[in-house]
């Protein structure tokens, strides 16, 4: 079984000599735990996809321990710069040009001309960085099209041995991934920021600290509608092993309920159980008081700990379409495309 260590002095310099070796490392940030591994060596990088069993065309982000770092491997504009000083460090990942005297692998991009860079709002993420003296590249450290890990213990239970070592801080405060940005509106051909992929930071806060409008990405208005900017985006991704409900107003027999606010008027079809009387095992709520921020925190954790065999699937409650919601919803969305059985269909 692989090692987790409490990301003591000591245990950060043990990741770090591991990463300088090619190893892989479970890594703490904000958002979710990474799978981290020198952005310049191609095989270490090479070695996340393996681990991750991760189609090679999905570009990987990478972890700098600061914006002057980060400007060492990619061109900076002006926008680019101003949402960098408003947001690093944070949930906020950056699509600019490559640096070639970097010398990142290619594979890190995926063989495209632009790398995302993100600095982490993560003591030990960023101690990690400086003292591997490296920049690092690192997807969620979970098997591709499952759960994104919020935990070191998630990040255990989902690579088993395909991790190195792990090293724990407690759980993710922010628990989604960062927003993806095309600080320039490339794909848009506006100039403006597009978000490529919904997370912790959204158009609201963007504007707000920066002035800036925003726009999100939407892959139907592509003029190459089957090649999305961010293939990260595609539909089949954060798949449980059991099928996933979006919009229950109640619960199909042998389903858990993940709740959003109150649950005290959901009960299973045709029975007299309502939610409080269901197992453990079978009632989360991402937040009681209907606070979205605790939602996203909750939201991997608990589809986590209601995908059990004991569990017929998932039902999960309206979330309202606003703010994090967006990403909390784009997220559930994926989960229920990649689940084996669609929304709505009813339970064998
Ligand atoms: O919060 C996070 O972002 C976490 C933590 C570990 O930092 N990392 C993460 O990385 O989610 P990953 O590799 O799972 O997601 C990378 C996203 C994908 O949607 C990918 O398609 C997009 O960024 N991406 C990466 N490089 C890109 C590029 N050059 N152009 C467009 N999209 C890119
Ligand atoms: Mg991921």
């Amino acid at each position: 079984m692989t090692r987790i260590l409490q990301a003591t002095q000591n245990a950060i310099s043990e990741a770090a000599s591991c990463l300088r070796a090619g190893g892989l490392v479970g890594m703490p940030t904000e958002t979710v735990y990474g799978l981290a591994a020198d952005a310049r060596n191609g095989e270490a990088v090479a070695r996340i996809f393996a681990a991750k069993g991760r189609p090679t065309f999905n570009p990987l982000i990478v972890h700098a321990s600061s914006i002057e770092q980060a400007q060492t491997l990619g061109l900076f504009s002006e926008q680019a710069r101003a949402l960098a000083q408003a947001f690093w460090p944070g949930p906020l990942t950056l699509i600019v040009p490559r640096r070639a005297q970097a010398g990142l692998s290619e594979l890190v991009s995926a063989g495209l001309s632009t790398v995302a860079l993100r600095v982490p709002d993560h003591e030990i993420a960023r101690a990690l960085i400086r003292e591997s003296g490296t920049a690092l590249a690192a997807p969620s450290a979970n098997r591709s099209g499952h759960l994104s890990p919020t935990t070191a213990a998630h990040v255990q239970a989902s690579l088993g041995e395909n991790v190195d070592l792990i090293l724990a801080a407690g759980a993710s405060t922010v628990g989604l991934e960062s927003t993806v940005v095309d600080p320039d509106g490339t794909e848009n051909r506006d100039g403006r920021p597009v978000i490529l992929r919904p997370g912790g930071i959204t158009a609201e806060d963007i504007r707000l600290r920066t002035g800036m409008e925003v726009s999100y990405y939407e892959a139907c208005k592509a003029s190459e509608p089957d090649a999305p900017p961010s293939p990260g985006m595609l539909l089949k991704h954060y798949a449980p092993g059991i099928p996933l409900r979006m919009n229950a107003i109640d619960l199909l027999p042998g389903e858990a309920l993940l709740a959003f606010g109150s649950d005290r008027f959901m009960g299973v079809r045709g029975e007299k159980t309502a939610a409080k009387d269901l197992p453990a095992q079978a009632r989360r709520n991402l937040s009681e008081t209907g606070d979205l921020y605790e939602a996203a925190a909750n939201l991997f954790a608990m589809l986590y700990a209601l995908d059990t065999p004991g569990n017929k699937g998932i039902a999960v409650m309206a979330v309202p379409d606003e703010g994090i919601g967006r990403a909390i919803n784009d997220r559930l969305r994926r989960a229920a495309a990649g689940t084996p059985s669609k929304e709505n269909e009813t339970l064998p």
